[in-house]
């Protein structure tokens, strides 16, 4: 058994063997070759904040690996109400065979796989979105051949997208270039940490963190929880846009991604972002096959 809280937790194999088992589970998946390796498993999945693709992706993943998905939004669990994590993680152990849980605080996934004793998956924290970066890698490396050498960049706010990113591109061997406003860089030490272990810059500069990019990547200037902040946030990242001028900048046919939900004409213009739908629609995809890959290598028996 073992934990996807964040992505740091896991070594560079670990995260080539999700690789390598989404892209297996793909193939599978396309030929109608079935892969019940979790039969008769249930995995709970717990929303504190809204989703389509991690919703879908999590239960279509978890009935095509033979098991059963449960929704439980936090509104109407009693922890929505002040049941300690504590207590949830310890009585959810006992029903269920894995958590899946997007919420504010990372603070909650570590506790619930603290005091539960089944693994549990980050589905989103205000911290790190890492079955995203599973996806986000699986689908660089099927547009690109590989990781190792090739440059990822990500233009906008240094939020939990910019976190996992960063994490993951490093530990597979990327150069990763962030372009931010001063006032809103990624997490401190996991800059720090990604100075110290690969090739990492990170900038006011968007053409200067585009220039040499193999993927440049973006994602929304408001996260989950921000709405208030998103008229002030319109201001303080306006420029920090996926456009044609930083197409410009990046290599010849250098792709384009995005997490979604996309916002057009903020972080990115429409018609960057219809001119690289494929690469979107394909990473969006790939949130299936790689998190069937992490759910299998957390909960199998
Ligand atoms: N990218 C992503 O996690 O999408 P949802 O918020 O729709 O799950
Ligand atoms: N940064 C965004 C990612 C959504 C998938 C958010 O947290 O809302």
């Amino acid at each position: 058994m073992k934990h996807l809280l964040k992505l740091s937790d896991w070594s560079t194999e670990e995260i080539f063997e999700a690789l390598d088992l989404a892209d297996k589970l793909k193939y599978e998946k396309k030929h109608g070759i079935s892969h019940h390796l979790l039969e008769g498993q249930t995995l709970g999945m717990i929303f504190s904040k809204s989703s389509t693709r991690t919703r879908v992706s999590f239960e279509v993943g978890i009935h095509d690996l033979g098991g059963t998905g449960l929704f439980l939004s936090s509104r109407d669990l009693q922890i929505g109400r002040g049941e300690p994590v504590e207590d949830t993680a310890r009585v959810l152990s006992r029903y269920l065979d894995g958590i899946m849980i997007r919420t504010f605080a990372q603070k909650e996934v570590e506790d619930l796989a603290t005091y539960g004793s089944i693994p549990i998956i980050n589905g989103l924290t205000d911290y790190c979105h890492p079955c995203q970066v599973m996806a986000d890698l699986q689908t660089i490396r099927e547009h690109k051949g590989t990781l190792a050498g090739k440059k990822l960049c990500f233009i906008g706010d240094g939020n939990n997208m910019a976190n996992s990113l960063i994490v993951g591109g490093i530990k597979t061997g990327m150069a990763v270039s962030v372009s931010c406003p001063n006032s809103n860089k990624p997490d401190a030490d996991i800059m720090k940490w990604a100075s110290e272990n690969g090739s990492f810059t990170c900038t006011e500069s968007v053409l200067e963190a585009a220039a040499g990019a193999d993927a440049l990547y973006t994602d929304v200037w408001a996260s989950m929880g921000q709405e208030e902040e998103a008229a002030e946030r319109r201001k303080i990242f306006a420029g920090y846009q996926i456009n044609d001028e930083v197409m410009a900048a990046a290599n010849p046919g250098a792709m384009v991604m995005h997490c979604l939900p996309a916002h057009r004409g903020e972080e990115i213009t429409a018609e960057v972002f219809e001119a690289h739908a494929n690469e979107i629609f394909d990473e969006a995809e790939n949130r299936l096959h790689a998190q069937k890959a992490i759910m299998v290598l957390c909960m199998k028996k």
